[in-house]
């Protein structure tokens, strides 16, 4: 037992998605193999575990919902449109608003995906020339996030200039602005045409910087650190996505098994994600979540460098080799700091304060121990495992 106490800030306006959204989504971990049961579970386990207490809300059904055109599928094949062009769910969703309202209920919010294609990138059917309708659907269930996925529309226009890439987008923005709900707009084109750079301007409230991610050290380093690029395009209500988290059980299909990733590659994820403002989207079973990956998803004071107000992305302040350090300016003044070291050995990992722009004593705290390191003067240094970090919040004197 214990107490805490927090300011509530409630912000009226226009704006949503002010602090990038955090939840789950069901592509990485079961990929088409889902129904509404293992959507309704992951959300009573987000309840039970205890997830809902540290800002995880959406719960997020990704492709496979649909029906298929010319497939004689008993489950998702026949009509995929009613006569008035709403578009239809397959079997294993027989009620999309009685789900939708039983995942509301439990205080959650509910996500849905599909493409501006006419098909989706598992060949369900898509958006293509039904847009208003969809968003008009997704407002009477009650859907609260969208994730819009290019995949089928690479059939309509193959090779794309910038005005192409864009016209889906927009479009659908226009539909979503016709209807009577907020919906968390999430853009899906992995990147093309550096979308970081006019997410904002076609009304995305966060977009893909990557390709799908696998549950590879290669992979989710090769995404993490190479996100310099796109930090000045974050802010409140305009993220930059690193797609899902590859943590615990994990499997694109009805088998899961563990995410590839060792403990220490798993703690760098996380930090990565949180100094880089990602939308925190979990990719893994959360009726099986182990210790550690619990853990790991509700460190409040590690998900606070992510849900900070200010909404600054990080930026890479040094690099020596595979040794990096990253820092993010915090809304208190204080500095969210990641030493991280990409070797193959444990290294000595050094962040300067001329480097971070800081000067004279700071205190220093590490944020996954929550403990306090002592007040440091001109760099702080860390011995850090392979392919492991060290994130650490620091504050001027006299701060809080
Ligand atoms: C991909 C997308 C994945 C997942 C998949 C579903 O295009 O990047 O995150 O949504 O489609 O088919």
């Amino acid at each position: 037992m214990g107490r805490d106490r927090r300011t509530l800030k409630l912000v009226v306006g226009d704006t949503i998605a002010l602090t990038p959204p955090m939840g789950w989504n069901s592509w990485n971990c079961w990929g088409c193999a889902i129904d509404e049961d293992k959507i309704k579970e992951a959300a009573d386990a987000m309840v039970r575990n205890g997830l809902i207490n540290h800002g995880w809300q959406y719960i997020n059904i990704d492709d496979c919902w649909m029906k298929k055109l010319d497939s004689d599928d008993p489950i998702s094949g026949g009509p995929t449109r009613d006569e008035c062009g709403r578009i239809l769910t397959n079997k294993r969703f027989p009620d999309m608003k009685a789900l939708t309202d039983e995942v509301h209920n439990l205080g959650l919010k509910m996500g849905i995906y599909i493409s501006p294609g006419p098909r989706t990138c598992q060949r369900y059917e898509g958006s293509w020339k039904h847009e208003l309708h969809d968003a008009q659907r997704f407002a009477e269930w009650g859907i609260d996030y969208l994730k819009y996925d290019w995949c089928g529309y690479g059939s309509i226009v193959r090779r794309p200039d910038l005005e192409q890439m864009k016209a889906p987008y927009v479009f659908m923005r226009m539909c979503l602005d016709r209807i009577d709900r907020d919906i968390v707009y999430s853009l899906c084109q992995y990147g093309m045409g550096d979308v970081w750079e006019w997410g904002t301007e076609v009304g995305g409230n966060c977009w893909r910087t990557t390709g799908d991610i696998p549950d590879t050290w290669g992979s989710m380093a090769g995404i993490g650190f190479a996100q310099d690029k796109c930090s000045p395009y974050a802010c409140p209500g305009h993220w930059n996505d690193r797609d899902m988290l590859v943590v615990g059980k994990v499997g694109w299909g009805p088998n899961l098994r563990d995410s590839h990733l060792t403990p220490n590659e798993q703690y760098t994820h996380m930090s990565l994600w949180c100094l880089l403002c990602s939308p925190l989207l979990i990719g893994c079973d959360l009726t099986q979540l182990d210790e550690f990956t619990l853990n790991l998803l509700t460190n409040d004071e590690v998900l606070e460098v992510n849900q900070d107000p200010l909404g600054r992305q990080a930026r890479r302040v040094s690099q020596d080799g595979y040794l990096e350090v990253w820092a993010k300016k915090m809304e208190d003044g204080s500095a969210a700091v990641g030493l991280f070291n990409r070797d193959e050995t444990p290294k000595t990992v050094t962040a300067q304060w001329s480097d971070l722009g800081l000067t004279g004593p700071q205190r220093v705290r590490d944020l996954w121990r929550q403990k306090d390191l002592g007040t440091f003067t001109g760099q702080f240094e860390a011995e850090i495992p392979r392919h492991g970090c060290v994130l650490v919040r620091l504050f001027a004197p006299n701060a809080t």
